[in-house]
């Protein structure tokens, strides 16, 4: 399935973009804000997922960031859907085989760390999955990557460095910590945040995670940010999924700034994604 989805993919745009980031609840503003855009609804992709969700749209889109390339996935799935952990990141691994170096996965998070308020941007450290589930289970398919890949530079240290020094360039408050992968789809007991923060987490969320594997195991850097939507569960009012919307959207901007600035100096080749000509057979 992921060669027919790359097959069509390829036949619509010649050349993808390096980068891509995968866009969370309610951060679809940052797809309004690319130039020069091409979309193509997850539906007409062979074997795509169709998220389920309010909040998450449905379409990968190629345009430019800040001047770089860039393919956006604007909406993805999640495990609590009923999707597997391999469904999840279909795309990821899409995208890898059109040749994917950078991706840069965006998340509504509920905050743990006391210090952290409802609309902070966070880059995120490191994870601890709980999710129950790995996209690598099952036989490896060892022309995507080792049966056993590392993990200790997961979220990738050149590119968080980056980050923070845009960050800092531009004066946007943007917070570090470790994110806590849990099935959902109910959030938290307030027991279970005290164990989250117990065991080191900082940010309880829903995704993020098998994205983060899969495109490890392909040998494809990672950055994620998440937007503290809402404090975790005990520590704030009771939670609802339309204050995480909501929170997420008007924390989008400061998330489109930073991605102007970050973009353009991951991605210094001065292609475009061009839309697929016709090509005489045997030209590849
Ligand atoms: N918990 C888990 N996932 C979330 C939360 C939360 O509090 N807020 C947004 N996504």
């Amino acid at each position: 399935m992921i060669g027919q989805a790359v097959a069509y993919l390829k036949s619509r745009i010649h050349e993808w973009p390096r980068t891509a980031i995968v866009l969370g609840s309610a951060q679809a503003a940052f797809a309004d804000s690319l130039s020069g855009g091409v979309a193509i609804d997850y539906n007409e992709i062979p074997g795509w997922p169709v998220p389920t969700v309010p909040g998450h749209g449905g379409k990968l889109i190629t345009g430019r960031c800040g001047g770089a390339p860039v393919t956006v996935m604007s909406g993805r799935v999640h495990l609590y859907e009923g999707w597997s952990a391999r469904e999840v990141t279909f795309g990821v691994r899409v995208l890898g085989a059109l040749g994917l170096e950078r991706l840069i996965l965006t998340n509504a998070a509920g905050g743990i760390n006391p210090a952290y308020h409802r609309g902070l941007l966070v880059l995120i450290t490191d994870h601890i999955n709980l999710t129950g589930t790995n996209p690598l289970c099952g036989p490896n398919d060892d022309t995507l990557g080792p049966r056993f890949p590392d993990l200790s530079r997961a979220y990738c240290p050149d590119l968080r460095a980056r980050a923070l020094a845009s960050a800092e360039r531009l004066g946007l408050p943007l917070g570090q910590g470790v994110y806590a992968a849990l099935l959902g789809p109910s959030f938290e007991t307030p027991a279970e945040i005290r164990y989250l923060r117990a065991i080191g987490a900082d940010l309880a969320g829903m995704s993020t995670v098998p994205e983060t594997i899969a495109a490890n195991h392909m040998g494809i850097r990672v950055l994620a940010f998440s937007t503290v939507t809402n404090m975790a569960a005990g520590m704030q009012h009771e939670l609802n999924h339309a204050e995480v919307l909501e929170t997420g959207r008007s924390a989008a901007g400061g998330l489109i700034r930073l991605l102007e600035d970050l973009l353009p100096q991951l991605d210094p080749r001065p292609s475009d994604p061009r839309p697929s000509e016709p090509r005489p057979s045997g030209s590849g």
